[in-house]
Protein backbone atom coordinates (compact mmCIF):
# COMPACT_ATOMS: atom_id res chain seq x y z
CA UNK A 1 0.00 0.00 0.00
CA UNK A 2 1.18 3.41 -0.87
CA UNK A 3 -1.35 5.74 -0.25
CA UNK A 4 -2.63 4.56 3.11
CA UNK A 5 -1.12 2.52 6.05
CA UNK A 6 -3.57 -0.31 7.73
CA UNK A 7 -2.42 -1.41 11.29
CA UNK A 8 -4.87 -4.38 11.66
CA UNK A 9 -4.41 -4.89 15.10
CA UNK A 10 -3.42 -1.62 16.47
CA UNK A 11 -5.44 -2.00 19.47
CA UNK A 12 -7.34 -5.61 20.45
CA UNK A 13 -9.87 -6.13 17.54
CA UNK A 14 -9.10 -2.71 16.44
CA UNK A 15 -7.74 -1.94 12.79
CA UNK A 16 -6.51 1.80 12.13
CA UNK A 17 -6.24 2.96 8.69
CA UNK A 18 -4.82 6.44 8.22
CA UNK A 19 -4.58 7.92 4.86
CA UNK A 20 -0.88 8.72 3.94
CA UNK A 21 -0.34 11.42 1.14
CA UNK A 22 0.25 14.56 3.66
CA UNK A 23 2.10 16.85 1.13
CA UNK A 24 -1.26 16.81 -0.87
CA UNK A 25 -3.30 17.00 1.86
CA UNK A 26 -4.62 13.08 1.80
CA UNK A 27 -6.21 14.06 -1.92
CA UNK A 28 -7.97 10.83 -2.94
CA UNK A 29 -6.68 9.67 -6.25
CA UNK A 30 -7.65 6.79 -7.94
CA UNK A 31 -4.84 4.50 -6.34
CA UNK A 32 -5.42 5.33 -2.86
CA UNK A 33 -9.36 4.55 -2.94
CA UNK A 34 -8.77 1.50 -4.33
CA UNK A 35 -6.21 0.59 -1.77
CA UNK A 36 -8.95 1.60 0.96
CA UNK A 37 -11.57 -0.11 -0.81
CA UNK A 38 -9.12 -3.51 -0.85
CA UNK A 39 -7.92 -3.06 2.76
CA UNK A 40 -11.47 -2.74 4.09
CA UNK A 41 -12.45 -5.89 2.24
CA UNK A 42 -9.59 -7.22 3.77
CA UNK A 43 -10.50 -6.60 7.58
CA UNK A 44 -14.05 -7.37 6.55
CA UNK A 45 -12.91 -10.69 6.34
CA UNK A 46 -10.51 -10.80 9.02
CA UNK A 47 -11.81 -12.25 12.43
CA UNK A 48 -9.51 -10.43 14.85
CA UNK A 49 -11.02 -7.07 13.98
CA UNK A 50 -14.22 -6.05 14.60
CA UNK A 51 -14.30 -2.21 13.91
CA UNK A 52 -12.38 -0.06 11.93
CA UNK A 53 -11.06 3.34 12.40
CA UNK A 54 -10.21 5.83 9.72
CA UNK A 55 -7.97 9.07 9.98
CA UNK A 56 -5.80 11.38 8.27
CA UNK A 57 -3.38 13.89 10.07
CA UNK A 58 -3.40 16.37 12.10
CA UNK A 59 -3.85 19.21 8.95
CA UNK A 60 -5.92 16.82 6.81
CA UNK A 61 -8.05 13.84 6.79
CA UNK A 62 -8.44 14.70 2.96
CA UNK A 63 -8.73 17.52 1.27
CA UNK A 64 -11.07 15.84 -1.64
CA UNK A 65 -10.80 13.55 -4.83
CA UNK A 66 -7.84 14.40 -6.39
CA UNK A 67 -8.18 17.70 -8.58
CA UNK A 68 -4.85 17.13 -10.59
CA UNK A 69 -5.68 13.72 -11.57
CA UNK A 70 -9.22 14.72 -12.72
CA UNK A 71 -8.86 18.31 -14.41
CA UNK A 72 -8.24 16.83 -18.17
CA UNK A 73 -10.98 13.82 -17.90
CA UNK A 74 -13.75 13.98 -20.35
CA UNK A 75 -17.21 13.18 -19.03
CA UNK A 76 -16.56 9.55 -21.15
CA UNK A 77 -13.31 9.03 -19.26
CA UNK A 78 -14.89 9.69 -16.02
CA UNK A 79 -17.74 6.81 -17.14
CA UNK A 80 -15.27 4.74 -18.17
CA UNK A 81 -13.12 5.21 -15.16
CA UNK A 82 -16.45 4.40 -13.05
CA UNK A 83 -14.13 5.13 -9.81
CA UNK A 84 -17.70 5.50 -7.65
CA UNK A 85 -17.84 1.24 -7.83
CA UNK A 86 -14.97 1.82 -5.19
CA UNK A 87 -16.89 3.70 -3.30
CA UNK A 88 -19.73 1.38 -3.65
CA UNK A 89 -17.50 -1.25 -2.30
CA UNK A 90 -16.44 0.69 0.68
CA UNK A 91 -20.50 1.31 1.49
CA UNK A 92 -20.58 -2.18 1.62
CA UNK A 93 -18.39 -2.73 4.55
CA UNK A 94 -20.16 -4.88 7.43
CA UNK A 95 -17.73 -3.76 10.34
CA UNK A 96 -17.84 -0.42 11.92
CA UNK A 97 -15.87 2.21 10.62
CA UNK A 98 -15.39 4.98 12.46
CA UNK A 99 -13.88 8.65 11.21
CA UNK A 100 -11.29 10.33 13.29
CA UNK A 101 -11.15 14.06 11.82
CA UNK A 102 -9.01 16.37 11.78
CA UNK A 103 -8.11 19.49 9.18
CA UNK A 104 -9.97 19.70 6.25
CA UNK A 105 -12.39 17.09 5.63
CA UNK A 106 -13.61 18.58 1.67
CA UNK A 107 -15.60 17.50 -1.04
CA UNK A 108 -14.74 13.96 -1.23
CA UNK A 109 -13.10 14.12 2.14
CA UNK A 110 -16.18 14.84 3.34
CA UNK A 111 -17.97 12.61 1.38
CA UNK A 112 -15.85 9.54 2.87
CA UNK A 113 -16.05 10.63 6.21
CA UNK A 114 -19.62 10.71 5.80
CA UNK A 115 -19.65 7.14 4.29
CA UNK A 116 -18.22 5.99 7.69
CA UNK A 117 -20.51 5.11 10.31
CA UNK A 118 -19.49 7.61 12.72
CA UNK A 119 -17.39 10.68 12.83
CA UNK A 120 -14.93 11.84 15.90
CA UNK A 121 -13.94 15.13 15.23
CA UNK A 122 -10.98 17.04 16.00
CA UNK A 123 -11.54 20.91 17.27
CA UNK A 124 -9.81 22.12 14.26
CA UNK A 125 -12.04 19.60 11.79
CA UNK A 126 -13.60 22.06 8.87
CA UNK A 127 -16.13 20.40 6.74
CA UNK A 128 -17.12 21.63 3.22
CA UNK A 129 -18.16 20.65 -0.29
CA UNK A 130 -16.51 23.13 -1.84
CA UNK A 131 -16.44 21.09 -5.92
CA UNK A 132 -18.66 24.20 -7.10
CA UNK A 133 -15.68 26.50 -6.69
CA UNK A 134 -14.28 24.42 -9.19
CA UNK A 135 -16.80 24.35 -11.47
CA UNK A 136 -18.48 21.10 -10.51
CA UNK A 137 -20.80 19.60 -7.50
CA UNK A 138 -20.96 16.76 -4.96
CA UNK A 139 -20.19 13.15 -6.82
CA UNK A 140 -19.57 10.92 -4.39
CA UNK A 141 -22.62 11.00 -1.80
CA UNK A 142 -22.35 15.09 -0.84
CA UNK A 143 -26.13 16.30 -2.38
CA UNK A 144 -27.44 12.96 -0.42
CA UNK A 145 -25.81 12.28 2.83
CA UNK A 146 -25.01 15.96 3.73
CA UNK A 147 -28.41 17.13 3.41
CA UNK A 148 -29.70 13.92 5.16
CA UNK A 149 -27.87 15.17 8.30
CA UNK A 150 -27.85 18.93 8.13
CA UNK A 151 -31.69 19.76 6.50
CA UNK A 152 -32.35 21.26 3.03
CA UNK A 153 -31.22 25.03 4.07
CA UNK A 154 -28.08 24.34 5.59
CA UNK A 155 -26.91 21.41 3.23
CA UNK A 156 -27.97 23.61 0.32
CA UNK A 157 -25.76 26.44 1.53
CA UNK A 158 -22.70 24.37 1.90
CA UNK A 159 -23.23 22.90 -1.57
CA UNK A 160 -23.83 26.26 -3.77
CA UNK A 161 -21.48 28.52 -2.08
CA UNK A 162 -18.82 25.84 -1.01
CA UNK A 163 -18.85 27.35 2.28
CA UNK A 164 -16.86 25.15 5.44
CA UNK A 165 -18.62 24.47 8.47
CA UNK A 166 -16.63 23.93 11.94
CA UNK A 167 -16.52 20.89 13.63
CA UNK A 168 -18.56 22.86 16.73
CA UNK A 169 -21.48 23.70 13.86
CA UNK A 170 -20.89 20.20 12.32
CA UNK A 171 -21.87 19.10 16.00
CA UNK A 172 -24.56 20.84 16.80
CA UNK A 173 -26.40 19.68 13.20
CA UNK A 174 -25.68 15.96 14.25
CA UNK A 175 -23.20 15.51 11.44
CA UNK A 176 -20.53 14.15 14.27
CA UNK A 177 -20.73 12.26 17.15
CA UNK A 178 -18.51 14.89 19.29
CA UNK A 179 -15.65 17.35 18.96
CA UNK A 180 -12.94 16.88 21.10
CA UNK A 181 -9.54 18.78 21.78
CA UNK A 182 -7.07 18.12 18.78
CA UNK A 183 -4.37 16.00 20.96
CA UNK A 184 -7.53 13.63 21.51
CA UNK A 185 -9.19 13.08 18.67
CA UNK A 186 -7.95 9.43 17.34
CA UNK A 187 -7.59 8.04 21.05
CA UNK A 188 -11.66 9.33 21.09
CA UNK A 189 -11.99 7.48 17.93
CA UNK A 190 -10.55 4.40 19.29
CA UNK A 191 -12.42 4.34 22.53
CA UNK A 192 -15.58 4.44 20.86
CA UNK A 193 -14.50 1.49 18.44
CA UNK A 194 -12.98 -0.57 21.71
CA UNK A 195 -16.83 0.00 23.15
CA UNK A 196 -18.12 -1.78 20.19
CA UNK A 197 -15.82 -4.21 19.58
CA UNK A 198 -16.87 -5.53 23.28
CA UNK A 199 -20.40 -6.49 22.44
CA UNK A 200 -21.50 -9.09 19.83
CA UNK A 201 -19.79 -8.85 16.31
CA UNK A 202 -22.54 -10.59 14.56
CA UNK A 203 -25.07 -8.16 16.64
CA UNK A 204 -23.03 -5.38 15.71
CA UNK A 205 -23.17 -6.39 11.76
CA UNK A 206 -26.71 -6.36 11.44
CA UNK A 207 -27.32 -3.54 13.90
CA UNK A 208 -25.55 -1.48 11.32
CA UNK A 209 -26.78 -3.03 8.22
CA UNK A 210 -30.73 -2.30 9.93
CA UNK A 211 -29.32 1.55 11.22
CA UNK A 212 -28.18 2.17 7.44
CA UNK A 213 -31.27 0.28 5.83
CA UNK A 214 -33.23 3.52 7.18
CA UNK A 215 -31.56 5.73 4.93
CA UNK A 216 -32.97 3.61 2.03
CA UNK A 217 -36.60 2.86 2.86
CA UNK A 218 -39.76 3.59 4.22
CA UNK A 219 -40.55 2.82 7.62
CA UNK A 220 -42.56 -0.46 7.31
CA UNK A 221 -39.73 -1.90 4.84
CA UNK A 222 -37.56 -0.72 7.88
CA UNK A 223 -38.89 -2.19 10.63
CA UNK A 224 -39.63 -5.66 8.06
CA UNK A 225 -35.88 -5.40 7.65
CA UNK A 226 -34.99 -4.81 11.56
CA UNK A 227 -37.56 -7.20 12.33
CA UNK A 228 -35.48 -9.86 10.00
CA UNK A 229 -32.50 -8.96 11.65
CA UNK A 230 -33.49 -9.18 14.99
CA UNK A 231 -34.57 -12.49 14.69
CA UNK A 232 -31.35 -13.66 13.36
CA UNK A 233 -29.63 -12.44 16.29
CA UNK A 234 -31.08 -15.32 17.79
CA UNK A 235 -29.24 -17.98 15.55
CA UNK A 236 -26.12 -16.62 17.41
CA UNK A 237 -24.13 -17.84 20.32
CA UNK A 238 -23.45 -14.46 21.03
CA UNK A 239 -26.86 -14.17 22.06
CA UNK A 240 -27.48 -17.16 24.26
CA UNK A 241 -23.95 -15.91 25.68
CA UNK A 242 -25.02 -12.37 25.87
CA UNK A 243 -28.67 -13.42 27.47
CA UNK A 244 -27.29 -15.79 29.77
CA UNK A 245 -25.02 -14.00 31.05
CA UNK A 246 -27.46 -11.18 32.26
CA UNK A 247 -28.75 -13.64 34.05
CA UNK A 248 -26.00 -15.30 35.57
CA UNK A 249 -24.66 -11.66 36.50
CA UNK A 250 -21.11 -11.97 34.74
CA UNK A 251 -19.55 -10.52 31.79
CA UNK A 252 -20.22 -11.79 28.39
CA UNK A 253 -17.64 -13.49 26.37
CA UNK A 254 -18.46 -12.84 22.67
CA UNK A 255 -16.73 -14.74 19.97
CA UNK A 256 -18.97 -13.84 16.72
CA UNK A 257 -20.31 -16.84 16.01
C1 LIG B 1 -5.12 17.69 -5.50
C2 LIG B 1 -4.64 18.98 -3.70
C3 LIG B 1 -5.99 18.97 -3.29
C4 LIG B 1 -6.92 18.24 -4.09
C5 LIG B 1 -4.90 20.15 -1.87
N1 LIG B 1 -4.00 19.73 -2.79
N2 LIG B 1 -6.12 19.71 -2.16
N3 LIG B 1 -4.22 18.35 -4.78
N4 LIG B 1 -6.42 17.61 -5.19
N5 LIG B 1 -8.21 18.14 -3.77
C6 LIG B 1 -2.56 19.99 -2.82
C7 LIG B 1 -2.27 21.41 -3.28
O1 LIG B 1 -2.29 21.48 -4.70
C8 LIG B 1 -0.90 21.60 -2.72
O2 LIG B 1 0.06 20.91 -3.50
C9 LIG B 1 -0.96 20.86 -1.39
O3 LIG B 1 -2.02 19.93 -1.51
C10 LIG B 1 -1.23 21.78 -0.22
O4 LIG B 1 -2.39 22.54 -0.51
P1 LIG B 1 -2.44 24.15 -0.44
O5 LIG B 1 -3.55 24.60 -1.29
O6 LIG B 1 -1.09 24.73 -0.71
O7 LIG B 1 -2.80 24.36 1.10
P2 LIG B 1 -3.66 25.53 1.78
O8 LIG B 1 -3.27 26.87 1.19
O9 LIG B 1 -3.52 25.34 3.25
O10 LIG B 1 -5.15 25.27 1.34
C11 LIG B 1 -5.80 24.12 1.77
C12 LIG B 1 -7.13 23.92 1.00
C13 LIG B 1 -6.85 23.95 -0.52
C14 LIG B 1 -8.14 25.01 1.38
C15 LIG B 1 -7.68 22.55 1.44
O11 LIG B 1 -5.76 23.06 -0.81
C16 LIG B 1 -8.01 23.55 -1.34
O12 LIG B 1 -8.91 24.36 -1.56
N6 LIG B 1 -7.98 22.32 -1.87
C17 LIG B 1 -9.01 21.84 -2.77
C18 LIG B 1 -10.28 21.51 -2.02
C19 LIG B 1 -11.37 21.03 -2.97
O13 LIG B 1 -11.78 21.79 -3.88
N7 LIG B 1 -11.80 19.79 -2.79
C20 LIG B 1 -12.84 19.20 -3.69
C21 LIG B 1 -12.19 18.43 -4.80
S1 LIG B 1 -13.35 17.77 -5.94
P3 LIG B 1 1.19 21.72 -4.37
O14 LIG B 1 2.05 20.62 -4.92
O15 LIG B 1 0.42 22.46 -5.39
O16 LIG B 1 1.86 22.60 -3.37
C22 LIG B 1 -13.98 16.42 -5.15
C23 LIG B 1 -15.02 15.64 -5.90
C24 LIG B 1 -15.45 14.44 -5.13
O17 LIG B 1 -13.61 16.08 -4.07
C25 LIG B 1 -16.29 13.51 -5.95
C26 LIG B 1 -15.58 12.31 -6.46
C27 LIG B 1 -14.95 11.40 -5.47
Amino acid sequence: MEFIKVTPNHREYIALIELNRPKELNALNLQLMGELRDALKQLDDDDSVRAIVLTGNERAFAAGADIKQMAGKTAIDMFNIDQFSTWDQIKKTKKPIIAAVSGFALGGGCELAMTCDMIIASETAQFGQPEIKIGVMPGAGGTQRLTKALGKAKAMEMVLTGKFISAEEAEKHGLVNRVVPVELYLDEALKLAGEIAKMSPVAVKLAKESVNRSFETGLDEGLYFERKNFYMCFASEDQKEGMNAFVEKRAPQFTGK
